[in-house]
C-alpha cells in the first residue's frame, strides 16, 4: 500500500508518486548536476555522509564514486529500491533517531522550506541528533529569488524542460508552487509548500535548534555549511 500524500503536496505522471509529491521515474532521469562537487569541496575526503531525503541515489551514487560512505534515507522504499551501494533506511527524516552520528548529515533538496514550521524544525533537530562532535550539516535552500518573475523555465540538455509555472500564496507566509517536468514521452507534474525564507530567517531557523552557519558555500547561497553554535 503506499504512503499518505502530505497535506498540500501533490503530483502527477507515471508510476509511484512519493508523499510530498515526487516522481520515481522522474528523479530516476535527472542527471547528477554540481551537487557533488559542492559536496565533496566542503566536507572531509571519504567522510560518512547521513543523507536526508536521497530520492533514488541520484546525488548519492556519485558521493560513493567519490569515495564517501553514505547512509541514505528517505520515506518511500520504492525510491530507496534504486539506491545502490549505499546502506538505505526507510523513514520519514523527522523520526529519524539512529543512536549514531555522522561526519556529515545533508539535507538537500531545498526540505529546509518545509511549509509547516513544526516539520521544519523536526528535520533540523534529526540533523543536530545525527551530528558527530565538529562534524558539519550541508543545507540546500531556495534561490531568494527564486518565486519573482514567473513562470521560468529551463530547458535541460539531455532534452526536458522543467518549468516552474506559479507559486500561489497559500496563508500564514507559504507558497503553493507547481511545477512542470515536460519530456518528449511523459509529462510529471509536482505541488508543494514552501515557505520562503529571507537570509535572515534562514539563520534563525538554525538558530532555533543549536545550529549556526559556518559558511555559504556557493555565491547564491543556495549551499549552506553549518555546525553547532558556539
Ligand atoms: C525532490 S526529491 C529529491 C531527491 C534527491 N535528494 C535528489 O536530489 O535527487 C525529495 C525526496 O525527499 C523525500 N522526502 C521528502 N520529505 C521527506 C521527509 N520528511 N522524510 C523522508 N523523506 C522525505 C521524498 O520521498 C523524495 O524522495
Amino acid at each position: 500500500m503506499g504512503l499518505k500524500m502530505r497535506a498540500g503536496y501533490h503530483g502527477t505522471g507515471p508510476g509511484v508518486i512519493t508523499p510530498d509529491g515526487c516522481a520515481v521515474e522522474l528523479y530516476s532521469r535527472l542527471s547528477v548536476g554540481v551537487e557533488p562537487d559542492i559536496v565533496a569541496a566542503a566536507v572531509p575526503v571519504g567522510a560518512h555522509v547521513l543523507e536526508l531525503g536521497c530520492g533514488v541515489g541520484r546525488v548519492t551514487h556519485s558521493l560513493l564514486e567519490r569515495g564517501f560512505t553514505v547512509t541514505a534515507v528517505d520515506e518511500s522504499q520504492e525510491m530507496l529500491d534504486r539506491v545502490r551501494g549505499a546502506r538505505v533506511i526507510c523513514s520519514p527524516i523527522e523520526d529519524l533517531d539512529l543512536g549514531e552520528t555522522f561526519d556529515v548529515v545533508m539535507l538537500a533538496s531545498f526540505l529546509v522550506h518545509a511549509g509547516d514550521v513544526e516539520v521544519r524544525r523536526a528535520l533540523l533537530r534529526t540533523c543536530v541528533r545525527h551530528l558527530a562532535t565538529g562534524g558539519c550539516v550541508l543545507i540546500q535552500r531556495e534561490g531568494e529569488d527564486w518565486y519573482t518573475n514567473l513562470p521560468r523555465e529551463r530547458v535541460d540538455p539531455s532534452g526536458f524542460t522543467v518549468r516552474i509555472v506559479s507559486a500561489e500564496p497559500a496563508g500564514d507566509g507559504v507558497n503553493s508552487v507547481y511545477a512542470e517536468y515536460e519530456f518528449p514521452d511523459a509529462t510529471w507534474t509536482q505541488t508543494f509548500l514552501a515557505r520562503p525564507l529571507t537570509k535572515e530567517q534562514f539563520e534563525r531557523a538554525l538558530a532555533e535548534v543549536g545550529l549556526e552557519v559556518d559558511k555559504y558555500l556557493t555565491g547564491d547561497r543556495t549551499w549552506v555549511r553549518a555546525g553547532v553554535a558556539a
